[in-house]
């Protein structure tokens, strides 16, 4: 759990921005509630000196990224970078093609905690992607710091069947995220949370477990149009069913919004410790769906002591009532219920839950034994 600059900043990332995103991670209660990591995505980059090490723009950046990572560390938060397998980023930035160790070191003894590794500007091929991701996770684990390795080549080379044994802990399944929940028109490469949600990491469940995750791509919840990425914006209600869905998935949470200036409905949605106590529930299961009629959905992730964490989701533009019988959930007997949202008990039930789910919208439960 975190933030990442790229979706609400993008180039305008800074040290300033930093500090302040750090310091309303702390004061807002997005700490206490489970995000530690800060991010820097691309464009933090000035360039390479002249033994190739190297340094981070000096206008944006003047105290260096050390001082930087000491300041975040001193809030109890880790920092993290972005680098890409080719030798340049997406951004055109340095990449680390052909320097891994070298920047591993570089991020190691700068104090960093995580590594985002693209993989613009690199050949296409399958075996090379592999190649060059499992080389840059033997550089972290040689450079002897504790970095998290979060692989971004956009599930383009099935990195699900191969990326945790190359070393990483996260991988993206799929394109950029768009602000938005269809697909927006332009540019090609952004995806709609509805079909990142309900479609994308779909039959991946196996492949996620305790330290290994599959990453449907960082948080849009906040941004409300105002982003660097693709969309207009989506409604609370939606941004509500995009982070239910998400901690549903097991799906790392990477806040984007700006923490400094979020409205109160913004911060409501990404601290509701009880849908993120799903998300992180031990078992660290991937939910799936369980049952589905016309629009209305019902999707389940097992938990630690037999629980369930249940959602009913409604992906018509009409109100509708959604149901999931105890067949679907695969159960017997009787559960109480709990609705996460509206954080009441709902009573005990022993064949079936329903909820009244508006448009786009959705009703998140936990289930446990009576
Ligand atoms: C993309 C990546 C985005 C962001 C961007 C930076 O490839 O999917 O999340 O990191 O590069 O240029």
């Amino acid at each position: 759990m975190g933030w990442n600059s790229w979706n609400g900043f993008g180039k305008r990332i800074d040290a300033a921005t930093v500090e302040v995103i750090a310091s309303a991670m702390v004061s807002t209660g997005m700490k206490d509630a489970g995000y530690q990591y800060v991010v820097i995505d691309d464009y933090w980059h000035g360039g390479r000196d002249l033994k190739g090490n190297l340094y981070p723009d000096k206008y944006r950046f003047p105290e260096g990224i050390k001082p930087l990572a000491d300041l975040v560390h001193a809030k109890g938060l880790k920092l993290g970078i972005y680098s890409d397998a080719g030798d340049r980023t997406c951004g055109q930035q340095p990449g680390s093609g052909g320097h891994e160790e070298q920047d591993a070191r570089t991020f190691a003894a700068w104090g960093i905690d995580y590594v985002k590794y693209d993989y613009c500007n690199a050949p296409d091929d399958e075996q090379t992607a592999i190649q060059l991701y499992t080389r840059f996770g033997q550089a972290l684990v040689a450079a002897g710091r504790p970095m998290v390795y979060s692989i971004c080549e956009w599930g383009a080379h099935h990195p699900w069947e191969w990326a945790a044994k190359a070393g990483g802990h996260l991988w993206r399944t799929g394109p950029d995220i768009a602000d938005s929940w269809t697909k927006p028109a332009d540019p090609p490469y952004f995806r709609g949370v509805e079909t990142i949600g309900f479609e994308q990491q779909a039959g991946l469940e196996e492949y996620a477990g305790p330290g290994h995750w599959n990453d449907p791509d960082m948080l849009v919840v906040g941004l409300k149009g105002h982003s660097n990425i693709a969309g207009d914006g989506m409604s609370d209600e939606e941004y509500r069913t995009h982070f239910s869905l998400w901690c549903l998935m097991a799906a790392p949470l990477m806040a984007a919004c700006d923490l400094a200036s979020m409205d109160r409905a913004t911060l409501s949605i990404l601290t509701n410790r009880e849908v993120i106590a799903l998300n992180q529930d031990p078992l660290g299961q991937q939910g799936k769906r369980a049952a589905h009629n016309g629009a209305a959905e019902v999707w389940v992730k097992p938990l630690q002591n037999g629980d369930l964490g249940v959602g009913l989701f409604n992906r018509g533009p009409q109100p509708a009532t959604v149901r999931a019988s105890w067949q679907d959930l695969s159960i017997s007997g009787s559960y109480k219920v709990r609705d996460l949202w509206k954080h009441q008990d709902l009573g005990v039930n022993g064949a079936q839950v329903s909820a009244e789910v508006a448009s786009h919208g959705c009703a998140i439960l936990r289930l446990s034994k009576a």
